[in-house]
């Protein structure tokens, strides 16, 4: 920035405890991308009004400060712990709900959460994903749709679940074998899917880092209720992010990142015979790309 450009004064005058919005937000240089000034603006008047309104102490801003240090340094390519803060802070799925609204009708998205792999191997329908031979066995069955019904030719389904400890595969690498609850499927001409599983068991998120320190200092617990997570893609319609949830579980009105939504929670059949012990039927429902 040349000396010419640079702002050595504001029309507002020095920082007061009064006028600290206006005098931030009064530095922000004129060549600025709209947006980011837009974002940043907002973002120090509601800090502002956050500090005031609670009369923040010094101890609590250190503490603050502290905290997110402590959330960056546990950071590694396997550990995102400040997505975990947002998770539970509810503000993953308030973004997520402000960027997937979906005329009614259309399965409902929820958080991706951070165990997705890409890459995951390509699978037969009706084949099995769990390599472990844990857990129940559980067929899940289903159609992808548009939105007047028709069947979705060529989605590609990902789906990924815990195993019947309540671990991902790349939580125990070693441990598990490498895309144990894991495939990709895509569809045919009938749009249907089908595959073998495991009934998905209710797990703690990685709450031995400052958010778990959190959510106990809160009083609130780091559980998920069960679930089959759901990426389904395909062209001409919107990508579906999702999950089902298995009714009746004990943490479907407290999941700890808020991801439960009323139509995602799917029905889990006791069957009577054979070797695979429950059958879990969901329709997903693809909308079209908004017009812009
Ligand atoms: C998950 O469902 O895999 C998940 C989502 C958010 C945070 C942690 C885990
Ligand atoms: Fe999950």
């Amino acid at each position: 920035m040349s000396k010419d450009t640079v702002k050595t004064t504001t029309s507002i005058g020095y920082f007061t405890e009064e006028n600290s919005i206006e005098t931030v937000n009064a530095r922000m240089g004129k060549d600025v991308s709209p947006r980011l000034a837009e974002v940043m603006a907002c973002l120090v008047k509601h800090l502002h009004s956050f500090a005031r309104e609670i009369n923040l102490t010094q101890e609590e801003w250190e503490f603050g400060v502290d905290f997110l240090t402590r959330t960056g340094q546990i950071c590694t390519q396997e550990r995102q712990e400040f997505i975990l803060l947002s998770d539970t802070l509810g503000l993953s799925m308030l973004v997520d709900a402000i960027n997937n609204r979906r005329p009614e009708g259309a399965t409902e998205n929820t958080v991706f959460g951070p165990f997705h792999v890409e890459g995951a191997p390509v699978r037969q329908m009706g084949d099995q994903i769990c390599l472990d031979g844990k857990g129940e066995s559980c067929l899940f069955v289903g159609r992808v749709l548009d939105l007047d019904g028709n069947p979705v030719e060529g989605a590609r389904i990902d789906v990924w679940s815990d195993n019947a400890e309540g671990y991902y595969d790349v939580q125990q690498p070693g441990i598990q074998p490498k895309w144990n609850n894991r495939g990709v499927f895509i569809t045919g001409p009938d749009g249907r899917y089908s595959f073998v599983g495991i009934k998905p068991v209710s797990y703690p998120i990685p709450d031995d880092g400052p958010v778990g320190k959190m959510l106990a200092a809160l009083g609130r617990h780091p559980y998920r209720p069960a679930h089959m997570h759901y990426m389904v893609r395909a062209d001409g319609f919107q990508k579906l992010v999702t999950h089902t949830f298995v009714g009746g579980d004990h943490y479907l009105e407290s999941d700890t990142v808020f991801g439960v939504k009323r139509t995602l929670v799917a029905p889990f059949e006791r069957l009577e015979h054979g070797n695979t012990l429950w059958r879990s039927d969901f329709d997903f429902v693809l909308a079209r790309p908004e017009k812009v």
